[in-house]
């Protein structure tokens, strides 16, 4: 199922070494999205200012996005900027995160390219200020030819918006095209995605306990996992992503069908008749 880069197991802590030892190694998810929640709380909870809270979300994003690539993972989507943070928030804290956002691909390019990653952002890009949209064209193209995690940014992203505007392109092409409405698929919606580059999530992890969605990935999580951790984003680390996958392991995925395995029961029978033989 492993596509992305070479495994770095031994560049994992003694701690998430223990947890991935307990991981099966054909049912990992290809691809975890996490909305990053809880930075206002973690700041407040030290009086502190809500910005500081921003500034350690930033740095569990590295720490999180290199564990992701010791462990090979192909595809990370974090939920960096809703539209509704830009329409909502008070100015001066989305300048900040926009500032924040271009100071952290400066200083973490470098690390980026020691870990084989690789960047793409999805989201109404065009709508971000001139000078941020250039760092991260920068960075992306910087990273263009790594091969290993592709580090997804949600930036100034809404599930719904991303469904216009993936309607919108496609009526364009109906049009050109001359194609009736009858014949649109799912799979002509999924290549108009932001995301059609990309596997659907198998896990989604969602950071201070809150029990919502919050407009992120609507069309894709139709059969995603939902792990809810009462840790709040500038908390989140590695460790806690392994321990998302192995609860994320213990589920039982069945699509409305009836389950699937992932080569465990294969495996075991092989050994069986091994043993017996
Ligand atoms: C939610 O916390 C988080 C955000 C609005 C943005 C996430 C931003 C970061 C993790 C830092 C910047 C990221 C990068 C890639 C540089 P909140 O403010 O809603 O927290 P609260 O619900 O406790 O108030």
């Amino acid at each position: 199922m492993y596509s992305a880069g070479t495994l770095r197991i031994d560049e994992l802590t003694a701690e998430e070494r223990a947890v991935y030892a307990t991981l099966k190694p054909g049912c990992l998810p290809e691809h975890v999205a996490i909305i990053m929640d809880g930075n206002g709380r973690w700041a407040g909870n030290r009086s502190l200012k809500r910005f500081l809270g921003h500034q350690q979300g930033a740095n569990s994003v590295q720490l999180v996005t290199e564990t992701a690539s010791r462990i090979g993972l192909p595809w990370l989507t974090l939920y960096a900027f809703s539209l509704e943070n830009n329409l909502r928030r008070p100015r001066a804290e989305v300048n900040f995160l926009m500032r924040l956002l271009k100071t952290y691909l400066e200083s973490n390019l470098q690390r980026m390219m020691d870990n084989n990653v690789r960047m793409r952002y999805i989201g109404r890009i065009h709508e971000l200020p001139p000078e941020v949209q250039e760092k991260m064209r920068w960075a992306e193209q910087a990273t263009a030819r790594n091969t290993g995690t592709t580090l997804t940014l949600a930036l100034n992203y809404g599930g719904r918006s991303e469904l216009v505007d993936a309607f919108r392109s496609l009526a364009v092409e109906m049009k050109q095209k001359h194609i009736s409405p009858e014949r649109i698929s799912e799979e002509d919606i999924h290549r108009h995605l932001y995301t059609a580059h990309m596997p659907d999530p198998d896990l989604l992890i969602r950071t201070s306990g809150e029990m919502r969605i919050s407009n992120y990935l609507l069309w894709q999580i139709a059969y995603t996992e939902i792990f809810v951790t009462e840790r709040y984003w500038p908390d989140f680390r590695g460790l806690h992503l392994l321990e998302a996958i192995a609860d994320f392991q213990r589920r039982e995925r069945r699509y409305g069908g009836l389950g699937e395995d992932c080569g465990e029961v294969e495996e075991d029978e092989s050994r069986i008749k091994i043993a017996a033989s």
